[in-house]
């Protein structure tokens, strides 16, 4: 008996996408207010065992099929690796991932693909430093790109790199992604959602799919591909110059992908949060400490997936953002 998590729209989760910290190493202005976000209280947080028992209900019980730890910066849990190892070890068949940054990723890494991490996802938005620094408030640009190279070089594949479009960075975008191309990474463009704590986020000021085409058709021949290897995934791919190598872009904002969503979330706090955008949270922490079971926590869980909302309706004129900024959603 394996009901999948299906909503009332009939769309069915099969990616978890698991917040395990609010904290970050970077301040990038789409993401972070200047000062970080406020630290969960440890007691809040989810620990790697529970992290792991909630992995494996999702995986074993409710068809869940990839598994993505994100942040705000999951590197900043010391115990990524236990996080993994323990959600490896209840859900041996799932895909693993983590969505970072890339700072100190390069000595961290042997000690996640020894816990079982599959594959990473890095952000970088520029290859220029001065706008790097300026746009995450952090002049750490090369470490970045070691730790890059040093996923390139564990064999790491595809290695993703994700690039949000900001209007200071469009200029950069074919140097970035000659970088990309070079370094052996796919770069996908995302189109920036209003999910800033600072609430900067304008319409009318955001750079859109067909204008980052514009740029970067100036340098390449792009040709479009749709979305080729999963109708789920939010990038459509285009080739370069002919292929091999494709660029993605996650237009989340101008073509919307709400209607074919396979995500659902878990905060660091043990809350299920099935779209990104909605406020609505179920808890399932206070459930798992008060000794509640598997079959249980499935429950809570379908229940929540089940009032999921049709999608984030950005271009609506009575859209307001929710009340978690990006960085304690995790993307
Ligand atoms: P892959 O499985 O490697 O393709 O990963 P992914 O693209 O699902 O994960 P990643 O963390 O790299 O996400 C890339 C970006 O896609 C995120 O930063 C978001 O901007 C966007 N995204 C991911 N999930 C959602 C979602 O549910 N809704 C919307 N609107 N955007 C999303
Ligand atoms: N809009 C789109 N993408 C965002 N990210 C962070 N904030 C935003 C935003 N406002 C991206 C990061 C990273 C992923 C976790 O989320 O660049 O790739
Ligand atoms: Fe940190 Fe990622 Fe947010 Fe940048 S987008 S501040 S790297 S969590």
């Amino acid at each position: 008996d394996t009901p999948e998590l299906i909503d009332r729209f009939g769309r069915v989760a099969h990616d978890l996408r698991v917040s395990i910290t609010s904290t970050c190493s970077l301040r990038c202005t789409y993401c972070m207010p200047e000062q970080g976000l406020p630290e969960i209280a440890r007691d809040d947080l989810l620990t790697a065992d529970e992290i792991g028992r909630v992995v494996g209900i999702a995986v074993r019980e409710l068809g869940v099929r990839e598994v993505r730890f994100t942040g705000g910066e999951p590197l900043m849990r010391a115990d990524l690796a236990d996080i993994i190892a323990a959600s490896r070890a209840a859900a041996t068949g799932a895909d693993f991932s983590i969505t970072t940054n890339g700072i100190g990723l390069d000595r961290r890494l042997p000690a996640l693909l020894a816990a079982g991490l599959d594959r990473v996802n890095i952000s970088l938005d520029t290859v220029n430093p001065e706008h790097f620094a300026k746009l995450t408030r952090r002049d750490r640009l090369e470490s970045v790109l070691a730790g890059i190279r040093a996923a390139k070089n564990a064999g790491i594949s595809p290695l993703k790199l994700n690039a949000v479009m900001m209007r200071e960075t469009l200029g950069d975008a074919p140097q970035l992604l000659a970088w990309a191309l070079e370094n052996g990474a796919q770069l996908r463009y995302i189109e920036q959602m209003p999910l800033d704590a600072d609430h900067n986020w304008a319409r009318n000021h955001m750079v859109t799919a067909a204008e980052l085409i514009a740029v970067l058709s100036e340098h390449y021949e792009l040709t479009p591909v749709g979305r080729p290897d999963d109708p789920s995934s939010p990038a459509e791919e285009w080739l370069v110059d002919g292929g091999p190598a494709t660029l993605g872009i996650i237009a989340s904002v101008t073509r919307t992908f709400c209607e074919s969503c396979d995500r659902t979330r878990l905060t660091a706090e043990g809350t299920v949060r099935s779209c990104l955008f909605g406020d609505d949270e179920t808890d399932l922490r206070g459930l798992l400490r008060a000794g509640g079971t598997d079959d249980e926590l499935a429950d809570a869980w379908r229940a929540a997936m089940w009032n999921k909302q049709a999608g984030h309706g950005i271009s609506l004129p009575e859209f307001a953002p929710p009340v978690r900024s990006m960085g304690a959603i995790g993307g």
